[in-house]
């Protein structure tokens, strides 16, 4: 189980719920749509769900009984925020099948018309290339099927979380998790899909560097925009590149292949990156705290390579923002978190923007 939620009924017009869901990190990237109104990417990506103690974020809606409008709010990290198309929607879509429901059962309470009030708080930074939209979205999408007494099925919840980010549609699946991108014009089969659970490959670890834990300057929603629309390298890597990849990393995750799972990670990542440069004017999600992480991990590996036989002991990658994941095996996690404790102290600040965040390694395996 990967997302929590609790629903209270205080009144039989008025129903509220909090939910809860973790953030997922690509190592096979996402980055461009192919139709924006649907939310159906250029390529198909995989993804490592986070454990959600650690990374996560929480919602809570309330659907206002007494109201007469269909206002929708929401509040992120204490702060209102103004509400996106998208998530008018996400709220638009799920109001209309609460509709049905209660058009066919005129004995349900109802909630369909009354405002919504959405509050959530991520307890990590916010919009920094460490997947808010993703547990954000995702988290949204169980809260409102539960204040709206939906009960859908996870699938569907699922494609309605991509309807609000699309890396969100992965996190309501535990372990590794596949977004396919499908083929049928309506989308029906761009659908997230679990290739392994969490308990699958239980040695799987991740670490989180967070370099700089302030927001990026480009979203990823318009900087992917851009990409589609001047990038060649994109064309290549949809077509030529990543199809390949994503039936490789499945057979090394299946097989338990770190060395396959390392190699192709740190080349998607550089990939994706590579593509960000090359779209014009062109996007720098890494900076140089970034580059030395990639330096210093790339060396650790030869010199373990001489030690242990492994080709890698560690992989990096990097979503829309300077900060490093690294995924590596439980046993090698004591030594690493040394290493970069030692090489990133917490009280250097070169080039980070926030150094209370800088150097900071903690320990999140992915969901129990
Ligand atoms: P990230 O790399 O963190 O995913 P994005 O640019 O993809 O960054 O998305 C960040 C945006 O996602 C935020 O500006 C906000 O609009 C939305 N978001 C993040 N967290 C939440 C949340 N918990 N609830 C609702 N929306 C959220
Ligand atoms: C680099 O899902 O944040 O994290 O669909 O526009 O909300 P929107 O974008 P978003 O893009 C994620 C990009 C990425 C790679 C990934 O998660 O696969
Ligand atoms: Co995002």
């Amino acid at each position: 189980m990967t997302v929590q939620q609790k629903t209270k009924k205080a009144r039989t017009d008025t129903a509220e719920a909090t939910a809860s869901a973790p953030v997922n990190i690509a190592v096979i990237k996402y980055w461009g749509k192919r139709s924006e109104a649907l939310m159906l990417p250029t390529n198909s990506s995989l993804s490592l769900t986070l454990d959600q103690d650690q990374l996560q974020s929480k919602t809570s809606v309330r659907v206002i009984a007494d109201s007469e409008s269909e206002d929708a709010r929401l509040w992120l990290n204490g702060k209102e925020e103004k509400i996106t198309g998208r998530v008018r929607n996400l709220v638009a879509t799920m109001r209309k099948l609460r509709a049905d429901l209660e058009a066919k059962d005129s004995s349900l309470p109802s909630l369909a018309n009354k405002a919504l009030h959405m509050a959530s708080i991520n307890n990590f930074p916010t919009a920094a290339g460490l997947a808010s939209s993703a547990s954000g979205l995702a988290c949204l999408a169980v809260a409102i099927d539960a204040a709206l007494q939906l009960n859908l099925p996870r699938p569907q919840v699922s494609a309605l979380a991509r309807l609000g980010s699309g890396s969100a549609c992965r996190s309501l699946f535990g372990g590794f998790v596949a977004w396919d991108m499908g083929s049928k014009p309506d989308g029906s089969d761009s659908v997230a899909r679990q290739v392994a659970s969490e308990t699958h490959w239980p040695e799987m670890c991740a670490l989180i560097l967070v370099a700089s834990a302030t927001q990026k300057e480009m979203p990823s929603t318009a900087g992917m925009q851009t990409t589609v629309e001047t990038s060649p390298l994109l064309q290549h890597r949809i077509s030529a590149v990543v199809p390949e990849r994503m039936q490789s990393i499945e057979k090394a995750i299946q097989a338990r292949d770190f060395d396959s799972f390392a190699e192709i990670t740190m080349r998607d990542s550089n990939q994706f990156h590579a593509v960000c440069l090359d779209t014009f004017p062109p996007i720098f999600y890494l900076n140089h705290v970034s580059h030395r992480v990639i330096s210093l991990i790339t060396k650790y590996n030869e010199v373990k390579s001489k030690e242990n036989g492994r080709k890698y002991t560690v992989a990096y990658t990097f979503d829309a923002g300077p900060n490093a994941v690294l995924y590596l095996l439980k046993d090698d996690v004591a030594e690493v978190l040394r290493l970069v404790n030692a090489f990133f102290p917490h009280n250097v600040a070169a080039g980070a923007a926030s150094d209370e965040y800088y150097g900071m390694a903690k320990q999140f395996v992915h969901a129990p």
